[in-house]
């Protein structure tokens, strides 16, 4: 089995506390897993580290055989798919919901290209059918609802075709029969083998997938 996530006694502390305290995890390919926690138990700071976005304070962070901190970040990055309220919040509200998904894969390529393949075009609206959203593709952002939204951005979160996908509280914000949507689409994905290794990190236990252990 292939580590994608090995961590050993990582710890981050920030502005005197304590955030993540000697962390020692290993995520195998094809995993699924579950973080639950209450509010402030360092769920999103564990995602932050994990994607790369977060250097800790101590110990030895490996995602996809790679130790962070001695590669660049910016060729690991692409082989994460993140979704996070964060994130969420940077997509200009104007943007086509195709080009939401689309670009994604902009960021693998680079800045210099301008125009993305019809290979490109075709691959994120399959996504966006997969997710059940693919009517909504010529329609902005900011016109989505939220459940619409969060959609989306597990279709942006797979353009990229990742090796590892971290979902930061997917259902959040949803009502009780969009999260039952949402968690039976999430269930569809962790049942194929395809899929990449999966960590949602989720507050209720009735947000796992079926096919998700819990940890
Ligand atoms: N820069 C900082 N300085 C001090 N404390 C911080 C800083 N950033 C985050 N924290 C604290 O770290 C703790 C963990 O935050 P984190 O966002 O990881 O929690 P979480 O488990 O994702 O919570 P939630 O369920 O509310 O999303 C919180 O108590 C937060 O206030
Ligand atoms: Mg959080």
């Amino acid at each position: 089995m292939t580590a994608v996530i090995e961590l050993a006694d990582v710890s981050v502390v920030k502005g005197g506390n304590r955030l993540l305290s000697s962390v020692s995890w290993r995520v195998d390919d094809g995993e699924r897993w579950v973080v639950i926690g209450p509010n402030g138990a360092g769920k999103t700071t564990l995602l932050q580290v994990l994607s790369t976005h977060l250097h800790p304070t101590e110990g030895v962070v490996g995602i996809l055989g790679e130790v962070v901190g001695t590669v660049d970040v910016f060729e690991l990055r692409p082989r994460i798919g993140l979704t996070s309220a964060a994130l969420a919040d940077r997509i200009p509200r104007t943007e086509r919901v195709g080009d939401v998904v689309v670009s994604a894969s902009y960021a693998v390529i680079g800045r210099w290209r301008e125009s993305y393949d019809e290979q490109d075009h075709q691959r994120a609206q399959q996504l966006l059918q997969e997710l059940g959203v693919s009517r909504l593709s010529d329609r902005t952002f900011g016109t989505l609802s939220e459940g619409e939204r969060k959609r989306v951005q597990i279709a942006r979160a797979l353009m990229t075709d990742p090796e590892l996908l971290l979902l930061d509280e997917p259902a959040a914000g949803l009502d009780l029969g969009g999260r039952e949507d949402l968690v039976s689409t999430l269930s569809v994905l962790a049942y194929d083998e395809t899929s990449p290794a999966t960590v949602l990190v989720s507050h209720h236990v009735e947000e796992i997938p079926q096919a998700s252990p819990m940890c």
